[in-house]
C-alpha cells in the first residue's frame, strides 16, 4: 500500500477547488445578469415616470411663460418683433415636436439645438437666434426651465401659440364646445388635479365602484394599478379614452345643473347607470369622472345606489361622501331619474 501522495492530494484539491471556482464564476456571472436585467427595468421604468412628469412640468412653465409674457414684457415685445419680422416659413409643429422639445429640455441640451427643432431648420433664422442668444447669455443656462423660457421668448408668436394648442389638446378634450373652453388654464388645472387629486376614490362596501377628478382620468399608472376596466366621462372638457384597454362611457352635452334636468339627460344618465351595472357583473371596476369629481360623476354614484341598492337620495350621497367629502351630486336629477326609472317603471323593463 502506499501511502496517500501528498500530490494526488493536492490534486483532489485543486480539482475541487477549480470546481468552487467555476460554481462560483457561474453563480457571480447568473447575479451579475440578474442585477443588470433588473436595473435595466428598474431605470426604464423610472425614466418613462421622469418623462411624464417632465411632460407636466414643461406644460406648467410654457403656461407660466404664456401668462407672464401676456403682461406684455418690454423686452420680449420687441424680440419677438424682431423674429417675426423674418417671415420664415416653417412646418406646423405637431405632438412630437412638443414630445421631442420636452426630451430636450430634460436632456438639457443647449438652447440653440432646441430651437433648431422648434424652428425647423430655417437657417436664417437661427443665424438669427444664435446671435441674438449669444448676447443674451445668462448665468444659468444649465436649468432645463431657463432652456425652455428662452426657447419660447425668441420663438415667434405663431410657434407659441402652436404650442399651447398642443398642451390644450394634450390635456383636455378636442371637441369641448368653444362655451365650455378649452384653454390653456383648463389643461394647467387638469395637470394640477392630477398631482393633487389623481386617485380615483372607491366608494366604501362597493369595491367595483370608483369616482375621480379629471386629474385621475389623466392618470394612467393609477387607473391601472387599481384594475379599473371602464369610466364613464361626464365632462366635455375631458379627454375621453385617455388609456388604451378601458372601455369609456363619454357622456355628451352634460354641462351643468340644467342640463342634468333634461329629459335627454336624465335618459344618459339611466344608460350611465346600466353600464355600470354591465361593468359589475363582468368583474370589472368602473370610475365616473367629471371636472371635479364633485357635481355630475357623484350623481351616477347615487343613482346608482338608488336603483341596485335600494337607497334614498341623502342616504347614497351619505355613503359617497365618506371617502369623498366634496361629493354634491344634483339633487333634482335625482328625483327626475327615481320618478322616471325607479318609481313609475315602464321603460326600465
Ligand atoms: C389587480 O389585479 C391584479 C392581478 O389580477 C392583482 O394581483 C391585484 O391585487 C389587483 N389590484 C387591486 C388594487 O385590486
Ligand atoms: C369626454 O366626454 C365629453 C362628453 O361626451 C366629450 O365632449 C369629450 O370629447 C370626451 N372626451 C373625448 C376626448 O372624447
Ligand atoms: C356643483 O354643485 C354645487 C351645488 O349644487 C354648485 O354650487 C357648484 O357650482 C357645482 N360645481 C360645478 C363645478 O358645477
Amino acid at each position: 500500500m502506499f501511502p496517500p501522495s501528498p500530490r494526488s492530494n493536492s490534486l483532489r484539491l485543486d480539482l475541487s477547488d477549480s470546481n468552487s471556482r467555476r460554481a462560483m464564476t457561474s453563480f457571480i456571472s447568473l447575479s451579475t445578469v440578474i442585477l443588470v436585467v433588473v436595473s435595466i427595468f428598474s431605470w426604464r421604468s423610472h425614466l418613462q415616470h421622469t418623462d411624464f412628469i417632465a411632460r407636466e412640468r414643461m406644460a406648467l412653465v410654457v403656461g407660466n411663460f404664456h401668462r407672464e409674457s401676456e403682461r406684455a414684457d418690454e423686452g420680449l415685445t420687441e424680440t419677438l418683433a424682431e423674429t417675426d419680422g423674418h417671415h420664415v416659413e416653417r412646418s406646423t409643429p405637431t405632438l412630437e415636436d412638443f414630445n421631442e422639445l420636452y426630451e430636450h429640455v430634460l436632456a438639457k441640451q443647449t438652447e440653440n439645438e432646441l430651437l433648431r427643432k422648434m424652428l425647423d431648420k430655417k437657417q436664417g433664422m437661427i443665424d438669427f437666434l444664435e446671435k441674438k442668444s449669444k448676447a443674451n447669455k445668462k448665468a444659468d443656462q444649465s436649468s432645463s426651465e431657463t432652456i425652455l423660457m428662452s426657447a419660447l421668448a425668441k420663438s415667434s408668436h405663431d410657434v407659441k401659440g402652436e404650442i399651447i394648442d398642443l398642451i390644450v389638446k394634450e390635456y383636455t378634450s378636442p371637441d369641448s364646445p368653444d362655451d365650455e373652453g378649452t384653454t390653456l388654464d383648463s389643461a394647467l388645472e387638469a395637470i394640477d388635479l392630477k398631482h393633487t387629486d389623481g386617485e380615483a376614490i372607491q366608494v366604501k362596501g362597493f369595491p367595483f365602484l370608483y369616482v375621480g377628478s379629471v386629474g385621475a382620468s389623466l392618470n394612467k399608472e393609477s387607473l391601472l394599478n387599481k384594475n379599473i376596466t371602464h369610466v364613464v366621462n361626464w365632462s366635455n372638457s375631458a379627454r375621453c379614452n385617455v388609456v388604451d384597454g378601458i372601455e369609456y362611457l363619454c357622456v355628451r352635452g352634460i354641462r351643468d345643473r340644467t342640463d342634468m334636468s333634461r329629459p335627454e339627460s336624465v335618459e344618459e344618465l339611466r344608460d350611465a347607470v346600466e353600464f355600470v351595472e354591465r361593468t359589475r357583473l363582468a368583474g370589472g371596476k368602473v370610475m365616473s369622472h367629471c371636472w371635479y369629481g364633485k357635481n355630475r360623476s357623484v350623481t351616477l354614484l347615487v343613482a346608482y345606489l338608488m336603483k341596485y341598492s335600494g337607497m334614498e337620495i341623502g342616504e347614497a350621497t351619505d355613503l359617497v361622501a365618506e371617502t369623498r367629502p366634496i361629493a354634491d351630486p344634483y339633487v333634482k336629477s335625482l328625483e327626475l331619474y327615481r320618478d322616471r326609472y325607479l318609481i313609475n317603471d315602464d321603460s326600465n323593463a
